[in-house]
């Protein structure tokens, strides 16, 4: 049996819990001084000071130690929305925005999400693939160790199932874990032009069951918005494809306020991202409900947008989860330095919270709080070492990478070199 003993940290800090956590609660980490920790086959079973771990531990000559000393242990990151299989890159575009011009008219002449669905089919399954481990890589060395993954730059049939197959492939030979989340409906298709309903016809009946037939996606994801995905379009298709037992997620309310993050309570959807514009129903219903409020704010930076009301959703009681949402267009960044920084210095919320809520309320984005989040017994050992002493580096070290060692069920995967 794989025994691991981590001691001599000079810090451990996590939140607690097998479950999201709402508003106020965001902000109580567990934190403890020259903390240890006890991992047997990739799971988690004490975390405690190591004098009294001591007295539980019969022959210390059975584990393998590892010294940390300095570091502050956290858990991994979970990104829990990212489009991180694409093709090309749009440059172009960020400064066409950088000059002004609205994200949607872009789209909606042909370029944005269009551009990269061009791009992504002239691609093959390897080449694809290989891309995506690339940038795995730099995710790991930021310390995330789940990522959630989307397809919708093919929106043709063969794409978007090539797309998912990436995932597959990526998660069979890297040590991030991905999980894969269908969104054939990002954008109407070139070929479907004036046809939006047919298309969402076509996802039900033919794309959706294929899916589900190899077990290509765990959740279902619309972009629901002006010109894009109406409500009740994006009601149609993640209604059938509950019916078919994937978990629901919506990019809502991210330019306008159509009342997307609405119909995601009214769904039991998993998660409900964006929400640049929620309404103040909205507000009210994600508090009183279990759909996690994903905030991207690298994306609101990006679009030099306004923020999420992070901390009036906090104050409501939302359960709120912090991801990057990684892509070729609205936010080519992965930065999780960022999005600290962003969340504290910008959103309001405190650095407890935004520990919580890229770990535990990430992982319950992805319906995950049960197994990782969170640095507790029972829970993966996915871990990160901190190169310096204190969680609040992540923001008072500001837009730096403070992972020194990334943990993953157990086992050290990537350790920096700086
Ligand atoms: O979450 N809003 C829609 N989808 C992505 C952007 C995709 C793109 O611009 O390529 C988002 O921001
Ligand atoms: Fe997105």
């Amino acid at each position: 049996m794989a025994k691991t003993l981590i001691i001599n940290a000079a810090q451990i800090a996590t939140p607690i819990g097998f479950h999201a956590r709402h508003g106020a609660e965001m902000n109580s980490l567990r934190v403890l001084d020259n903390g240890a920790i006890v991992v047997e086959n990739g799971i988690i079973t004490a975390v405690d000071d190591f004098s009294k771990l001591r007295n539980a531990i019969n022959d210390t000559d059975e584990y393998e130690i590892l010294d940390a000393s300095g570091c502050c242990l956290i858990p991994g990151f979970v990104d829990s929305h990212t489009h991180v299989v694409f093709g090309g890159y749009r440059p172009q575009e960020f400064m066409e925005r950088v000059n002004g011009t609205p994200y949607l008219e872009i789209l909606n002449h042909g370029g944005g999400i269009q551009d990269t669905v061009q791009s992504t089919r002239r691609l093959s399954e390897n080449a694809l693939t290989a891309l995506t481990l690339q940038k795995l890589d730099d995710m790991l060395e930021q310390g995330v160790t789940t990522v959630e993954s989307k397809s919708g730059y093919g929106l043709d049939t063969d794409t978007e199932l090539m797309q998912l197959r990436v995932n597959r492939n990526c998660l069979k030979s890297h040590p991030i874990t991905l999980i894969s989340t269908y969104l054939g409906a990002h954008a109407i298709p070139q070929e479907y032009q004036h046809r939006s309903d047919a298309y969402i016809d076509r996802m039900i009946h033919t794309v959706l069951p294929e899916i589900k037939a190899h077990h290509l996606a765990e959740f279902c994801d619309v972009f629901c918005e002006d010109s894009v995905f109406s409500v009740t379009q994006a009601q149609t298709l993640l209604t059938a494809a509950k019916s078919m037992g994937f978990g629901l997620k919506i990019h809502a309310d991210e330019i306008l306020s159509l009342g997307g993050a609405e119909l995601a309570c009214a769904l039991g959807a998993v998660s409900a991202d964006h929400l640049l514009a929620v309404s103040e129903r909205g507000i009210q219903m994600l508090s009183k409900s279990n759909t996690v409020a994903t905030l991207l704010p690298n994306t609101a930076f990006c679009l030099k947008k306004p923020y999420a009301p992070a901390k009036k959703m906090l104050d409501a009681g939302c359960a709120l989860a912090l991801a990057t949402d990684f892509n070729p267009g609205s936010c080519y960044t992965d930065s999780i330095p960022l999005l600290f920084a962003l969340a504290v210095l910008q959103m309001g919320i405190s650095p407890e919270a935004a520990l919580t809520a890229l770990t535990l309320n990430g992982a319950a984005a992805l319906n995950r709080a049960d197994r990782i989040g969170s640095l507790e017994p029972g829970k993966q050992a996915d871990i990160l070492f901190l190169k310096s002493p204190d969680y609040r580096f992540l923001v008072y070290n500001t837009c730096k990478n403070q992972v020194k060692k990334v943990m993953k069920n157990g086992k050290l995967v990537y350790q920096s070199h700086g």
